[in-house]
């Protein structure tokens, strides 16, 4: 197993990409902290279904833009699952609109999410990572803060910030033995991409060579091998998990 007996908080974890990489995490062997903002049922079905695998599981329900939230998280985690050693900051949220219709809310609404979460959980446990002398971060982020897309400027805005702040901590946490990398990926098929018309999703398609949506488990897979032991040396990196569509 990839990640015996490490223990993992996955942002936004109670459904689509977020839930995958906590299934897949523990079933490489971690025991997991699952987050999730509302809808608690589906994250007590993750829990239960890591439970029955043998892991740990324990549900944190909050805003990780909220710092008063991040630090009872923390708390709540390291009494129940002792430290944190693979922190992925999946939480995000969507509010697209042409520039011109944007509203400032929905601008601050997604930075906050999307960025500012991630910062402030990669605040909190990279502290707990340094300690120990071992530690992954890995930020999801998306191949449209590398390539664009129009009607998600905020969007995109925070997805590029996850990349820069990424590659800043991977420069800062890389003698401790800790790795901060960020995946990017594609068109996945989750509740977030199944607000697109069909329209959207054939003009999205044929952008990918793959002529397929991705999968959570496609993100989920490459997630957990860049949180073992064999990814070590994989630092300050962006992966896209997107069947070709950014190359
Ligand atoms: P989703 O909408 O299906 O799930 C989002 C999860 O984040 C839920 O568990 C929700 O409770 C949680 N969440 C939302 N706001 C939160 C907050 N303030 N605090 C804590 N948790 C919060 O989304 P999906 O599609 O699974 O996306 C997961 C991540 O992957 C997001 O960061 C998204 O931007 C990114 N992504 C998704 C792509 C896709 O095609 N679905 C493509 C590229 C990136």
């Amino acid at each position: 197993m990839r990640v015996n007996n490490k223990v993992a908080l996955v942002t936004g974890s109670s459904r689509g990409i977020g839930r995958a990489i906590a299934m897949e995490l523990a079933r490489q062997g971690a025991h997991v902290a699952i987050n999730c903002a509302s809808r608690i049922v589906e994250a007590e079905e993750v829990k239960q279904e890591i439970e029955a695998m043998g892991r740990r599981a324990v549900i944190v329900q909050g805003n990780v833009a909220d710092p008063g939230f991040v630090d009872g998280m923390a708390k709540e985690i390291t009494a129940s699952l002792g430290k944190v050693d693979i922190l992925v900051n999946n939480a995000g949220i969507t509010r697209d609109n042409l520039i011109l219709r944007m509203k400032e809310e929905d601008w601050d609404a997604v930075m906050q999410v999307n960025l500012k979460g991630a910062f402030l959980c990669a605040k909190k446990f990279s502290r707990q990572m340094l300690k120990a002398r071992w530690g992954r971060i890995i930020n999801i982020s998306s191949v449209v803060g590398i390539i664009g897309n129009p009607g998600q400027a905020n969007y995109c805005a925070a997805k590029a910030g996850l990349l820069g702040m990424t590659k800043s901590l991977a420069r800062e946490l890389g003698s401790r033995n800790i790795t901060v990398n960020a995946v990017a990926p594609g068109f996945i098929a989750t509740e977030m991409t199944a607000q697109l018309s069909q329209e959207k999703e054939r003009e999205m398609l044929k952008q990918v060579p793959a002529n397929r949506l991705g999968t959570p488990e496609d993100v989920a897979s490459i997630v957990s091998f860049l949180a073992s032991e064999g990814a070590g040396y994989i630092n300050g990196q962006v992966l896209a998990v997107d069947g070709g569509m950014s190359m």
